[in-house]
């Protein structure tokens, strides 16, 4: 019976298939776990189960290491950011993530986000519940159209894919930029040419040091001023700041974001920013995916505790 870490509540039923190991924890309060924690844990523990906001890093890898048990972390999402994977590497302690269960559920969230952005769903709610809302005017809340709109989506994974297939019932034209040549129509090398050419922007790219600020103030500067920005990646690749800037002056129609460069703060500019659609990391939360993702991450432990190599493997 192996001895499972498990940073955080999760769905009723996520750890079946952890049934007959040792689990501990999650804490009854449900907070993060803090880095002095996460080690003590890390050397007594054969497995982590941890969530996005476990910062998994070199410290608590190497604490694993010296204890001798740790094999293998599963991160509960399909990012796997917060876990340093080079370290994990390093020390031949496995990392999953759950890849594949979240991608329509995802895409569903971003595009609840491109049509409440461009159509100003938050600012429009805000005034009728405020009772600012003082009846039916032909020029109110006049938003833009998603319906035939060119759709410019970053990173062309299994999220951005599937946000293209929801845009083509929508009659959108999609252009997709990734590095590598996709040989799809709609692939643009240049990202900063999508960026001239979309009326909505939907980033799917993967957080870390590669993505950070992708879209910095330059490229921001680039969006068309009737544009709508869309973000359910990861925080990070947008310079929360320079979006707030450009919202507040008028150079960007709308945005919808549902990731933070330092969650669960919001930068103080963009939380007061026109036309901002603010979710709070939504992206996977149904109740089936987020149960899937669970169960995903915990099958992975089990198998690896059992000798066996899980398609999940990051590394
Ligand atoms: C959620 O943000 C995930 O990466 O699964």
């Amino acid at each position: 019976m192996a001895r499972v870490l498990v940073t955080r509540r999760l769905p009723d039923g996520g750890l079946d298939p952890l049934i007959g190991h040792e689990i501990v924890g999650p804490h009854d309060d449900d907070r993060p776990l803090t880095a002095t924690e996460l080690c003590a844990h890390a050397r007594e523990c054969d497995a982590i189960v941890c969530l996005l906001t476990d910062r998994i890093d070199a410290e608590v890898l190497a604490a694993g290491a010296a204890g001798g048990r740790l094999r293998v972390i599963a991160n509960v999402a399909v990012g796997y950011d917060n876990v340093d994977v080079a370290a994990a590497r390093g020390h031949g302690i496995a990392v999953c993530n759950t890849p594949g269960v979240l991608d329509e559920t995802t895409a569903d969230l971003a595009f609840a986000l491109i049509l409440a952005a461009a159509r100003l769903a938050s600012e429009a709610e805000a005034d009728l519940r405020a009772g600012r809302w003082s009846g039916w005017r032909i020029t109110d809340y006049l938003g833009q159209d998603v319906h035939g709109a060119t759709l410019g989506i970053v990173g062309y994974g299994r999220i951005g894919r599937a946000v293209a297939r929801r845009a083509t019932g929508f009659s959108m034209r999609v252009l997709h930029h990734t590095r590598t040549d996709t040989g799809e129509p709609g692939w643009t090398a240049d990202l900063d040419e999508l960026l001239g050419a979309s009326d909505i922007v939907s980033l799917h790219v993967p957080g870390g040091e590669a993505t950070r600020h992708l879209l910095d103030a330059r490229r921001i500067g680039l969006l068309r001023p009737t544009a709508v920005l869309v973000n359910t990646a990861r925080g990070p690749v947008v310079d929360e700041a320079a979006l707030a800037e450009a919202l507040h002056a008028g150079r960007l129609f709308a945005a919808g974001i549902d990731v933070y460069e330092r969650e669960p703060e919001i930068h103080p500019r963009l939380l007061t920013a026109p036309r901002a659609v603010l979710w709070p990391h939504l992206g996977s939360a149904s109740q089936a995916t987020r149960l899937r993702m669970a169960t995903t991450a915990a099958g992975a432990v089990a198998e690896i505790l059992a000798g066996g190599t899980p398609t999940n493997l990051v590394t």
